[in-house]
């Protein structure tokens, strides 16, 4: 099936003129040359493009969306702090209010501090366990993500030098002999871990903790004075809302949180544990935008929101029907589909077929009104009922279909 994406294309090469590549960052991945551009409107769990192709989205904006794209509740709440002002030469005591709301929800957090994006607190939380360790290294998950500065990138990126990572070690995910090897080597120099509480890389299955891993990294931390930070930047609120370590039963020190904590509201922030609040004191990081208040104010409303309506309970039951129904589906097909992840996050690959085939089948979802991709784990969000989880297993049947035949 071919999209009508005239104005879409129109737009891409007006773009190109304007703007590298027409368009940056991680959004230039998921550009498809049959595919959305530029969207015009979204509701709930939809997005409409330029051309007025609708789509049901599995990617909620990279994770932000989670009670449904112009959700009033949320909405309102920012629009009540933006009438009252939002950038403001003195910060507002919404901070405090959604301060408090962070430390009642989170079981470790005894203090929040507040940026805009995810790669600011994973940034502040190195700065973090190195103040209050004296040391410098940072010991991270292979292919682990966690956001966009110098250290956090492969070293053979464009633009990134070889002593911006000088400080970075890294290992297998699950992987406690690795573990024990660099702790061995550099325990004396390493300040922090820092991981997701699952491994969910690009173009691989995503995998969960091994029984015990996280309980062992602890132990072995606390015995090297390491600091174990929690990237719950991507997975914060899809697991647990008193933060998704807790669902893997261990206790870290600090936990970065971003993309879903404000519907979509530019905000995020790192929590930590009491003991390291005089070194979140010491460290100056700080952005002309960090005190923002409509974006508080849409966070807390946000994390209000989620425990009222159970989040978790319904994006778990429902992205459990997913993962059936998308295996069933395949099934009929002779297609293996492998959905790995959490409920709320599953990651797609069809087994026995090379990545071509994978892509030849996303493609065709997309055409048919499914937006998802054939790289990255998707996202649900509450407002993905079972009314939306049939739609999807309806598309991709269609495109299992269509790409066998
Ligand atoms: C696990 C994780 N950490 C950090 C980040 C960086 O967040 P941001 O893109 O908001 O800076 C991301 C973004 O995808 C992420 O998935």
């Amino acid at each position: 099936m071919k999209l009508n994406q005239k104005k879409s294309d129109k737009l891409f090469l007006k773009a190109q003129q304007l703007i590298p590549g027409g368009i940056f960052g991680h959004y230039k991945f998921a550009v498809r040359e049959e595919g959305p551009k530029f969207f015009s409107k979204a509701k709930d769990a939809y997005f409409w493009d330029v051309d007025g192709n609708k789509y049901l989205d599995l990617i909620c904006g990279w994770g932000p969306m989670i009670l449904g794209y112009n959700n009033p509740k949320i909405d309102n709440a920012a629009r009540t702090q933006y009438d009252l002002g939002n950038t403001v030469s003195v910060a507002s005591p919404i901070m405090i209010e959604l301060a408090e709301t962070l430390t009642d929800m989170i079981d470790i957090a005894d203090w929040a501090l507040f940026g805009k994006n995810g790669g600011d607190s994973t940034q502040l939380a190195v700065m973090v366990a190195r103040a209050e360790t004296g040391k410098s290294k940072i010991l991270k998950i292979n292919d682990g993500y966690h956001g966009a500065n110098g250290w956090m990138q492969n070293s053979s990126n464009p633009g990134v030098i070889n002593s911006d990572s000088d400080e970075v070690l890294s290992v297998e995910w699950n992987s406690i002999k690795e573990f024990d090897e660099m702790i061995s080597s550099f325990g004396n120099e390493i300040a922090c871990f820092i991981s997701s509480p699952y491994d969910h890389p690009t173009s691989k299955d995503n995998s969960l903790p091994e029984d015990g891993y996280w309980k062992q990294i602890q132990k072995k931390c606390s015995e090297n004075n390491i600091i174990i930070i929690v990237d719950d930047v991507r997975t914060g609120f899809r697991i647990d809302l008193h933060g998704s370590h807790n669902a893997f039963g261990f206790s870290p020190d600090l936990v970065c949180l971003g993309k879903a904590m404000a519907n979509g509201y530019p905000i995020s922030a790192l929590v930590g544990k009491d003991s390291l609040k005089d070194a979140a004191n010491r460290v100056y990081f700080s952005g002309t935008q960090f005190f923002n208040s409509a974006p508080m104010a849409a966070s807390k409303a946000t994390l209000e929101e989620l425990q009222k309506v159970n989040a978790i309970e319904i994006m778990n039951s429902n992205g459990e029907k997913l993962k059936e129904d998308l295996i069933s589906a395949g099934d009929e097909y002779g297609l293996k589909m492998k959905v790995t992840g959490v409920p709320s996050m599953p990651y797609f690959r069809i087994e026995d077929q090379n990545k071509d085939f994978h892509i030849q089948w996303t493609d065709e979802c997309l055409s048919q009104g499914l937006y998802l991709t054939s790289y990255h784990n998707h996202f649900l969000s509450v407002a993905h009922g079972e009314e939306e989880i049939d739609e999807i297993i309806r598309i991709a049947s269609n495109a299992f279909e269509a790409i066998i035949s």
